[in-house]
């Protein structure tokens, strides 16, 4: 029999053993747990491990690239400083060069001056060596029966004598007479005070028989009072006619622009006192300001002139049986030789009557300007004037100047411009100057006041070249 005891016994043990098995169970179980938290703080730690690696790679790249950066702003700051150096360098330099410059263009500025003051000083100094050979340059005077004429030619010369520098006797005036005319007679042999201080040679053509054309009397007459002139021995001669009131500096230009005649390099054969487009309207509407301007021409001017003996020498036996300027204006005898001749004439024509006509005098000498002051020669400079330099000076000139067709000069009126206007020929050459009313003639082609068929006139405020078609290339 199985007593309460036993049961209650069994009863307990099994509790126990429950119990026990619970626990164990209850044991087993946080052994579990803890595993998988043992496994999850494992995985923690490694998680920490490799997060804490990435912060000090993050903290190591960054204190990289602050380095980085700071050497990368001083290699800039460097380099600014190093770029802005050497500007400065280079800005000093070339302030340093460009100052050498202005230095060496002074220089070469007072080189040319001084260069150019030489070449003059010399020949004022081969002018004065020779100066008993060649400093009597006597005035020849052309007359026939313009008497009215005559006094005011004689008084303007006279006055233009008083205003040379050189003394009177150096330019003795000759007055050669053609014709027997009594008024004539009547000035040239006055015995008042005045005019024997004029102290003038007059001289009388010993072959005065009529011929057929005045322009042969004239012609014949030159030949004999040139032929006579420097059979005196003289080297150069001033020829004017009786029609002319020369300028109070037109014994002072000649002498300024003698040694350049006497000067066989200069390709010279003639000085002129005349301009063919001296008229107002070809000139600038202040005239004065050209006072100072004196050019080379092919086209002999005439109308008070000078020539050297030599010259006359060699042109003489040829010389023509009428129209003797025509004669001066052939490429046979000028032989590409020029004129000098200024841009306000220093003679004025006192009048229509005698050979050249009425037309001629209402068309374009009655619109001629000429000098009416005195100048200071001293100060002008022949140096442009020597063959080579206006050659130079000419040709830049005109190779600057603006090319415009003939109908747009209107549209240049006061516009101050240097033109250039091309010609195709003769006829349209003269067809420009008709339009522009000066004399519209050519010789052998060469028009007139031209240089190297050139003409350079002012014309509405401008400077205008007319060239043949292909000057200068
Ligand atoms: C470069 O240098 C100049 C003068 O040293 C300074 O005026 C300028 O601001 C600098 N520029 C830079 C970008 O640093
Ligand atoms: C002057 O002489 C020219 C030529 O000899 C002659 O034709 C003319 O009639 C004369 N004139 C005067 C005013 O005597
Ligand atoms: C030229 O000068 C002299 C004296 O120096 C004087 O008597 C004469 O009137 C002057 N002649 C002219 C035309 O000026
Ligand atoms: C005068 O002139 C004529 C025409 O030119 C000429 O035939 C004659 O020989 C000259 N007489 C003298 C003496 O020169
Ligand atoms: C010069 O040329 C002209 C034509 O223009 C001719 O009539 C003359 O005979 C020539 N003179 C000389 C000296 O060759
Ligand atoms: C001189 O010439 C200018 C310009 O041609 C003129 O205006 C002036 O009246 C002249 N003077 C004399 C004194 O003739
Ligand atoms: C002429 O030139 C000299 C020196 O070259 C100068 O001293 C003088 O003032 C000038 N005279 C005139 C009127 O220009
Ligand atoms: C041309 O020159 C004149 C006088 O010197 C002046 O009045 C005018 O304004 C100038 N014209 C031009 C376009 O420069
Ligand atoms: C040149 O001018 C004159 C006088 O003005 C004129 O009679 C002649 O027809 C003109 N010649 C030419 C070729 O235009």
């Amino acid at each position: 029999m199985v007593n309460n005891q036993t049961i209650r016994i069994l009863i307990s043990v099994l509790i126990i053993v429950s119990l026990f098995i619970y626990m164990m169970m209850m044991i087993n179980d946080r052994d579990g747990e803890i595993e998988i938290l043992k496994n999850d703080a494992a995985e923690i730690r490694l998680e920490l491990i490799e997060r804490a690696d990435y912060i000090r790679t993050a903290e190591e790249e960054r204190q990289h690239l602050d380095v980085m950066q700071y050497q990368k702003s001083q290699a800039l700051f460097q380099a600014n400083a190093t770029a802005h150096t050497r500007l400065e360098n280079m800005l000093k330099l070339l302030n340093d060069q460009t100052r050498t410059a202005q230095f060496l263009e002074h220089d070469v500025q007072r080189l040319e001056e001084l260069y150019r003051r030489v070449v003059e000083s010399q020949m004022i100094l081969e002018r004065k060596a020779s100066e008993l050979e060649h400093a009597i340059v006597p005035i020849v005077v052309l007359t026939c029966n313009r008497s009215f004429y005559l006094s005011k030619c004689l008084t303007a010369l006279e006055k233009s004598r008083n205003q040379s520098t050189l003394p009177r006797h150096y330019h003795p005036i000759i007055v050669s007479q053609d014709c027997d005319d009594m008024l004539t007679d009547n000035i040239l042999y006055r015995d008042d005070d005045e005019f024997l201080a004029m102290d003038l040679v007059a001289w009388r053509h010993p072959n005065r028989t009529k011929l057929l054309y005045p322009y042969q009397s004239i012609s014949r007459h030159y030949r004999w009072v040139l032929e006579e002139v420097f059979k005196l021995g003289y080297s150069t001669a001033i020829i004017i006619e009786d029609d002319l009131q020369v300028s109070p500096d037109f014994i002072s230009y000649f002498d300024r622009m003698h040694p350049l005649l006497l000067d066989s390099k200069q390709n010279l054969f003639c000085v002129s006192a005349w301009n063919d487009f001296g008229q107002y309207n070809t000139l600038p509407a202040q005239p004065e300001t050209v006072l100072d301007q004196f050019r080379r021409t092919d086209f002999f001017p005439g109308l008070g002139w000078m020539l050297t003996r030599t010259f006359w020498l060699e042109i003489r036996d040829h010389w023509p049986e009428s129209y003797w300027d025509e004669y001066l204006r052939q490429k046979n005898i000028t032989h590409g030789r020029h004129c000098i001749y200024p841009d306000i004439p220093r003679v004025k024509n006192l009048g229509e009557l005698g050979t050249s006509g009425e037309t001629i005098f209402n068309n374009h000498l009655s619109k001629m300007i000429s000098n009416n002051i005195t100048i200071n020669y001293q100060n002008i400079s022949i140096f442009n004037l020597f063959n080579e330099n206006y050659k130079k000076e000419f040709e830049k000139e005109f190779t600057v100047a603006r090319y415009i067709q003939f109908y747009e000069i209107e549209t240049f009126k006061l516009k101050n411009e240097t033109l250039k206007v091309f010609y195709t020929s003769v006829p349209d050459y003269s067809h420009y100057a008709n339009i522009m009313g000066i004399l519209n003639d050519t010789r052998e082609g060469i028009p007139r006041s031209s240089y190297n068929n050139i003409v350079r006139i002012y014309y509405k405020s401008n400077i205008l070249f007319l060239a043949p078609i292909n000057s200068f290339g």
